[in-house]
Formats: C-alpha cells, sequence, structure tokens
C-alpha cells in the first residue's frame, strides 16, 4: 500500500463508525454503511427478488393510486424525495403531478451519487416539464439545501426505510423532516406492515443469498476502504423476527473463533464462535404505530393506501 492509499484509507468517512462498532460489546455496525457504490447495487437486487415483496408492492399500491395521492397533496407542487436512490418508483408520481401541473421540480436527495446520476440519465429523457434538481446528502443536509423553497411540497419518503430508525428515532427523524416543510405541506410515507414470518423471514434471507451478500458488504466494504482481513466465508447472514419489538433482526454471526485485523484502524478484533454482530433492525407497523411516530413528528395522518393482501401501506401524512 502506497503511502497515499494509507492516508486516504486514514481519512476514511467510515472509519469512525467502524470503530466504535467493533470495540462495543455487544458489537454492532451502522446499517448507513450497506449503502457504498456495491452496496447500493446489491440493494437494487433485492428489491427484484421474488421474496423481496416490499418494492414490488409499494410501485403497485403506486401505480393504482398516484392519481389520489398527488390530487390529496394539494396544487402546484414541488417533489421532494428522501432516499431516492435510482428514483423507479418516483416516476410514477411524477406522471401524474404533470398531468396536473406543466412542470415539475424535483429534489432527490441520496447519499449515493452514483444513484442518483442514475435517476437522472433515466428521468431526464422521459419528462419534458421536469426539472431535477439531485442533492448528493444525507437527509439532515439533503433538507437544510430544500427548506429554503416557499412552494409547496410533496415530500416522499418510500420504502420503508422509516422502519430501519428505532421507533423514537423515527419520531425524531420525521420531526426534522417537518422542520424543512411548511405547515399544510405533505409527506407520502410508506411503511412495511406486520404480517407472517413465513413472508417476511424469506424477504430477508433470500434463497438466492442476495441479502447475505447485501449484509456481507459491510464487511468487504471494511476490507476495501480500511484494509481488513474479514474472511467473508467465516460469517454468516442471520435474519430473526422479533414479535415483541415487531421488527426483523438482521445479523453477521461468525462461524468461529477468530482475530480480524483492521490495518487502517490499528485494530484487532476477537468474534467468539457463533457471536453475532448486529446490523440492521426493520419495524413493520399497524396503523397505530405509523399514526404514533407520525403525530411525534409534528404530522396529521390523512389518509392510508394498501394492496389487497395488506401486505404494505403509503401514507398521506399534513404538516402541523
Ligand atoms: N430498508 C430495507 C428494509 O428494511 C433495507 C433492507 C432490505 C435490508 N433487506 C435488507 C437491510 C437486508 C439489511 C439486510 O427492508
Amino acid at each position: 500500500m502506497s503511502a497515499y492509499e494509507r492516508a486516504e484509507r486514514a481519512v476514511s468517512p467510515i472509519a469512525e463508525d467502524v470503530l466504535s462498532g467493533l470495540t462495543r460489546t455487544p458489537k454492532a455496525l451502522p446499517p448507513k454503511l450497506f449503502y457504498d457504490a456495491e452496496g447500493s447495487q446489491l440493494f437494487e437486487l433485492i428489491t427484484e427478488l421474488p421474496e423481496y415483496y416490499l418494492t414490488r408492492t409499494e410501485a403497485s399500491i403506486l401505480e393504482q393510486f398516484a392519481g389520489e395521492m398527488v390530487e390529496a397533496a394539494g396544487d402546484e407542487i414541488t417533489l421532494v424525495e428522501l432516499g431516492a436512490g435510482t428514483a423507479t418508483k418516483t416516476r410514477t408520481v411524477i406522471r401524474e403531478l404533470l398531468k396536473r401541473q406543466r412542470r415539475v421540480n424535483f429534489y432527490p436527495i441520496d447519499v449515493s451519487r452514483s444513484a442518483l446520476e442514475d435517476a437522472a440519465r433515466s428521468l431526464n429523457g422521459d419528462f419534458p416539464g421536469l426539472a431535477l434538481h439531485p442533492v448528493v446528502a444525507d437527509y439532515c443536509a439533503g433538507l437544510e439545501e430544500i427548506a429554503k423553497s416557499a412552494s409547496r411540497k410533496l415530500v416522499l419518503y418510500l420504502g420503508s426505510s422509516i422502519g430501519n430508525f428505532e421507533p423514537m428515532q423515527a419520531g425524531a427523524v420525521l420531526h426534522s423532516v417537518r422542520n424543512s416543510m411548511r405547515p399544510g405541506d405533505a409527506l407520502l410515507l410508506g411503511t412495511d406492515l406486520v404480517k407472517s414470518e413465513k413472508v417476511l423471514i424469506p424477504a430477508y434471507d433470500d434463497a438466492q443469498g442476495v441479502t447475505a451478500r447485501f449484509n456481507k458488504n459491510i464487511l468487504a466494504r471494511i476490507n476495501r476502504e480500511l484494509g481488513g482481513d474479514f474472511d467473508l466465508e467465516a460469517f454468516k447472514h442471520v435474519a430473526v423476527w422479533n414479535p415483541k419489538s415487531s421488527r426483523i433482526e438482521i445479523y453477521l454471526e461468525s462461524l468461529r473463533e477468530q482475530v480480524v485485523i483492521i490495518e487502517a484502524l490499528g485494530l484487532r478484533v476477537h468474534f467468539g464462535g457463533g457471536e453475532r454482530m448486529h446490523t440492521e433492525n426493520s419495524y413493520k407497523f399497524t396503523p397505530h404505530t405509523v399514526r404514533s411516530i407520525l403525530n411525534m413528528g409534528g404530522f396529521e395522518m390523512e389518509r392510508s393506501w394498501t394492496d389487497r393482501r395488506e401486505w404494505f401501506a403509503l401514507h398521506l401524512a399534513r404538516a402541523r
């Protein structure tokens, strides 16, 4: 490794998160580490898996009801999307907005520059009335950026990503979203719903092992960016349904006792055989728990749309 590469690794933006995550008990790595270019690509593959009903179901609800949603949002809307990714599902909303107004300003916010570039490439040719303003940032910085705009907003927060926060934290996140909006602005929130474990577990542990690769990409990323020597074969992807907390829990389980070295952190980490390292929670909601986080955030729940099996729901909430 050259001195330059070492310097690069020393200032890697993930260094602090990895250091604190691997030195605490029990070990845990934050889910935002999933989404580098490689991880974002793997997540796109997850959304196409037969077992991962979330994206497909949400898209079908949008296909069916986007007209009603957009109408409920109001007139002359500026569209904002948190964690837009490649903005595939957003096309339905844009199409409906362009039926009602000549021009749509769209601010997709995402930490992944490559995903936003894909979004821009695919949207630009297809919607002449669309003005794209991509924002490469996390939610907080991105929302500050759009808070200045005076026009009425519809903020999309799709994919049930809100379920990746602890409920209290979800309320706080919605509150900070609310603070970038004005009273009367609309939020369209996607949430996955509580359902049978027989459906939930395969969605987070698919037969092809794509989700396992996605989870292990955190380890691969530490190897790439921090000079780690994680043996990906020595860890197992684990998904557990916790009915009491109404959440799927994702872990990486060490298959044997081992020591992992992370060069850029000057760190040796010991793993016991069977030791589980937490990487993600995915909360599943009921109408009651959705209302609760929305109210914490300073929103009034106005209307919900769901699919025939009631597996997923989209909620239109109004900023108080
Ligand atoms: N937001 C997605 C979800 O909770 C993220 C996700 C899908 C995920 N599959 C995963 C996170 C597997 C960790 C592991 O559905």
